[in-house]
């Protein structure tokens, strides 16, 4: 479609010229499902500095910090509005104790975590540190259970310790701990990844032992029951997501769902670095991105079998970017940088998760500080944010808001013999009536002209913010930590219910209307 001539000679005289030009009608007059405010959650594991100095560096720490969590974290997570954290794994999960990480920190056992780098945990950051940072950040807990190792009683003896009210000898313990009341633990995983470092189990196994552990998760609120989420597949593993609708939806709140964006799209293949890349990589990384619509559409369909009412929520509690370690870093310890690359990669998630909200509930990016596409990097007492930070701030109004459907005509960017969409987009509507559309231009090259029209309620102005870069691989360090970070965007014009905007090469933009 091309512009209408009055916008057209209103994008005209805007910046630059546009190569291609995409359509997009913003269906304003009617109602989507609502953007559950989850699918922004995060994740952390004892991983790495992913909790230790990315998180917790104990009160004696000369990094300021509240009760050992450092300020400068908490403070920059409660400006993105942090739904949910998962923790403590993740493979961790299915080595950990809980009562290792109780009481006086110096009687605390040790472990070695054997899958990340064989350190020594120290258990310092354990169950009341873990439900003091939640607490400090408004949000809610998803703890993930110990399926793998740990036994059904110890889980059993953890929701208890954790949230019962009852005078027992487990909640004495936790009172003499230094916690009167129960916390409110709203998400409970039964075991990680149990098809892998879970437990290499099988569906067939794993469903028995999902419904066996999950019936010792009791429900000491009885006006606030645990969502229980079941372990789910990886990737296009859709047997998985079979067995465990057919023999345990009518138990599980959730069923989770993993996938990794790797630029060779193949765990066999070297993964290739967070920076220094070219264009071959940006376009295969974002390319095996998109198929994260394959995947939560072919899992959905699945489970629409099952549960046609929708019931129970995908949870996608692992997805993000996974490339080389940072030369120099500890292999096991995941640490890499995040360029506009990620940015747009989050963007793109961010944006299938909300076209699917009707069966995905919750979304974790892995992980939260230091770790994977993280969207904090700290070195010592510094501490920068990432361009995927940027994205999940300049995103945060469209959580909890109701979407808006929208009908997209985009070019393609082409490279080789492949090509995706040049424009993806998203908008919601808030309780205020503020209309947000996000939009991405995958494209590095050239700048998309994207003629929008608004079909319902009229809007009166348009404002917006950009993050975007000279280079691909543009990021941020601790000696220049702004180089990547939003700025306000002006080539947006309003015209009656004509919107249009000049997206400039790999950029992601955030309107208001
Ligand atoms: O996020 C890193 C690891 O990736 C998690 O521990 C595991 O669940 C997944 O394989």
């Amino acid at each position: 479609m091309r512009l209408a001539p009055a916008l057209l000679l209103l994008a005209l005289a805007l910046p630059g010229r546009a190569a291609s030009d995409a359509a997009l009608v913003v269906h304003a007059d009617q109602t989507g499902p609502v953007i559950n405010r989850n699918l922004y959650g995060q994740f952390s594991e004892h991983l790495g500095r992913g909790i230790y100095e990315g998180i917790w560096v104990g009160p004696d720490s000369p990094i300021p910090n509240t009760r050992g969590i450092r300020n400068d974290v908490l403070a920059a997570l409660r400006a993105l509005h942090l739904p949910v954290l998962r923790w403590p794994g993740g493979c961790f999960a299915d080595e950990y104790h809980w009562r290792n990480g109780i009481g006086p920190r110096a009687n605390r056992p040790a472990m070695i975590n054997t899958h990340w780098g064989g350190v020594v945990e120290d258990n310092a950051f354990g169950t009341h540190e873990f439900m003091d940072l939640v607490d400090l950040l408004g949000c809610d807990a998803y703890i993930c259970g110990n399926v793998g190792s740990g036994s059904v009683q110890e889980m059993m003896e953890w929701v208890e310790y954790l949230t019962s009210d009852a005078d027992s000898p487990l909640t004495r313990l936790r009172r003499a701990n230094g916690r009167a009341e129960p916390w409110r633990v709203k998400y409970f995983g039964v075991g990680n990844e149990s098809w892998g470092c879970g437990g290499a189990m099988t569906p067939e196994y794993y469903a028995d032992n999902f419904r066996r552990y999950n019936t010792f998760i009791k429900n000491y609120d009885p006006h606030r029951p645990i969502e229980r989420i079941a372990c789910g597949a990886a990737g296009d593993d859709y047997h998985w997501t079979e067995v465990l609708m057919q023999r345990a939806a009518d138990r599980m709140t959730g069923l989770s769902l993993h996938f990794y964006t790797l630029p060779s799209g193949d765990w066999g293949k070297p993964k290739g670095p967070a920076t220094g890349f070219d264009e071959a990589a940006w376009f295969a990384t974002l390319r095996g991105t998109l198929y994260m619509d394959e995947l939560v559409t072919r899992h959905s369909v699945i489970m629409d079998r099952y549960d046609p009412a929708r019931r129970v929520g995908l949870i996608v509690d692992e997805w993000g970017t996974w490339y080389d370690p940072e030369p120099g870093s500890r292999p096991g310890f995941l640490y890499q940088q995040n360029t506009l690359r990620d940015a747009v990669v989050a963007a793109l998630n961010l944006h299938i998760f909300q076209q699917h909200a009707d069966r995905v509930r919750m979304a974790n990016i892995a992980q939260t500080v230091n770790v994977l596409q993280a969207m904090i990097l700290t070195d010592g007492e510094k501490m920068l944010l990432t361009p995927t930070y940027h994205v999940f701030e300049m995103f945060k109004v469209h959580q909890g808001a109701t979407a808006v459907p929208l009908t997209l005509t985009t070019p393609e960017y082409r490279l080789g013999d492949h090509a995706i969409p040049a424009v993806s987009a998203s908008a919601s509507r808030d309780a205020a009536g503020r209309l947000h559309l996000s939009l991405v231009n995958t494209n590095p090259h050239a700048p998309v002209e994207v003629g929008c029209r608004l079909a319902g309620p009229h809007a009166a102005q348009v404002s917006g913010r950009i993050l975007t870069a000279a280079t691909m691989d543009a990021h941020n360090t601790f000696a220049a930590p702004n180089a990547v970070h939003p700025a306000e965007f002006s080539a947006a014009r309003l015209q009656g219910d004509q919107l249009g905007v000049i997206l400039p090469p790999m950029s992601v933009v955030m309107l208001e209307l």
